[in-house]
């Protein structure tokens, strides 16, 4: 394979690469952390200012939960899937067996964050470059989902375990609510971390020739 045996002039990148490799879903997690809470605090905060984002619009709105707080994010889920539940929404068994078991392993966790994309701030940058407009809500999305990248990466290289959930728009107005944050900020996506309880699953490549080219290579 192309990308074994090769050199890097920085040996950064090859560091890079590997935390890049060793990142996985974890959901086996408990309530304890590796690292100081002002250190998970300047990973979510370089995620905000330094991912980059399309013509710089700056989209992404992200809030770090950590501890009581972190948990409270998963009692709103229960509470919204008990809800579902009691509506007849969603089957009785199905919730006990298999959701609820999975809700209470995100809440065993040290903390969430939320990732947010702010589309309303993009509406003077739609109107200055309306032959981009339906381009920029997408773009905004795409680089918050680099944000949760490069959160979930450096959470464990620093030897937490975390997982990527989606519990929108279930659970949004409590959120919204709970932390007072601006209506204008929708919810993406919840990164929920903590110290590993148990290895990821095995995980499966589809082989690399059929998903990536090289034309034009030096041999
Ligand atoms: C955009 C995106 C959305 C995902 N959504 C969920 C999710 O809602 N729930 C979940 O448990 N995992 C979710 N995952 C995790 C993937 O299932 C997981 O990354 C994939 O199976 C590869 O496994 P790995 O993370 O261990 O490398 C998501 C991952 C990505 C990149």
């Amino acid at each position: 394979m192309g990308s074994t045996q090769v050199e890097f002039k920085n040996a950064a990148t090859s560091t890079l690469l590997e935390l890049v490799k060793a990142r996985r879903t974890y959901y086996g997690l408990k309530a304890e952390s590796p690292i100081s809470d002002a250190a998970i605090e300047s990973i979510v905060e370089a995620s905000v200012l330094h991912v980059p984002s399309s013509f710089n619009t700056q989209t992404s709105r992200v809030v770090l939960l950590l501890k009581e707080e972190h948990q409270k994010v998963w009692d709103i889920a229960i509470k919204a899937m008990e809800g579902l539940v009691a509506a007849g929404q969603v089957p009785k068994e199905m919730y006990e067996n298999h959701t609820k078991p999975k809700l209470e392993a995100f809440r065993a966790g040290y903390g969430t964050v939320l990732f947010f994309v702010d589309y309303e701030s993009l509406a003077p940058i739609k109107e200055k470059f309306a032959i981009y407009a339906d381009k920029f809500d997408p773009f905004a999305l795409e680089s918050n989902a680099m944000s949760q990248f490069l959160v979930w990466t450096a959470l464990e290289s620093e030897g937490f375990g975390a997982n990527l959930q989606h519990y929108s728009p279930l659970i949004d107005a409590d959120i919204q609510k709970t932390w007072n944050l601006p209506a204008s900020w929708k919810l993406d996506a919840q990164l929920v971390f903590g110290t590993p309880t148990s290895e990821p699953g095995e995980k499966v490549f589809a082989p690399i020739e059929d998903r990536f080219k090289v034309f034009g290579k030096s041999a």
